[in-house]
């Protein structure tokens, strides 16, 4: 079947939105430290992005996890796949993610990650599907709130690919 992309947000677009959302974080732990987590692998270019925007001293580091089992299930358990390499204690921690869906993931991990003892903990998130959301997942940073629609690009991918288009799109079937 044959697909195209339409876009939804341009590169000049996001990389405006990505410099916003870092002169806030700058702002917001100005004379602190901020410890970045990546989810695999869909973060990882908005998390560097993100990175090069900050002013205040940025560590790094990343985690994969997949969903156990179908959508079918409730509980949205989540298995660590590649965890971080550094204990999050008494750190300024962001999880960077690329898009909160049904928050299913997210709010197993986050309940999983403040247990290691951060000292304080925020959500920052390119996209966010507000309609799609099955479990409250408080998100500190929002890049855009898009509208149900599967879309790839900025670190996103449909079946693998897609995921180093420099702008967000919608996939379309012919
Ligand atoms: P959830 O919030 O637990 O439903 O999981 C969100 C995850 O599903 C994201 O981290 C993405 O990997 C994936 N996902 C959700 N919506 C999209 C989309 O529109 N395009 C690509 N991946 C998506
Ligand atoms: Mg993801």
């Amino acid at each position: 079947m044959a697909e195209r992309i339409r876009v939804l947000l341009t590169e000049e677009e996001v990389d405006a939105k990505i410099q916003e959302i870092g002169e806030q974080i700058s702002r917001d732990y100005a004379g602190q430290q901020v410890h970045l987590v990546c989810v695999l692998k869909g973060g990882s270019f908005f998390m560097c992005e993100l990175a090069k925007r900050i002013t205040v001293p940025v560590s790094l580091d990343f985690m994969s996890v997949s969903s156990y089992g179908s959508e079918t299930k409730s509980s949205g358990v989540v298995k660590i796949i590649k965890d971080l390499d550094e204990p999050l204690k008494d750190k300024n921690v962001i999880v960077i993610e690329d898009i909160v869906d049904s928050g299913r993931t997210l709010s197993y991990l986050l309940e999983m990650l403040r247990d290691r003892g951060p000292k304080s903990m925020k959500l920052c998130t390119l996209l966010d599907k507000p309609e799609r959301r099955v479990i409250d997942v408080k998100v500190d940073y929002t890049g855009f709130q898009i509208p149900d629609e599967f879309v790839v690009g900025y670190g996103l991918d449909y079946d693998q690919r897609y995921r180093n288009l420099p702008y967000i799109g919608v996939v379309e079937f012919d």
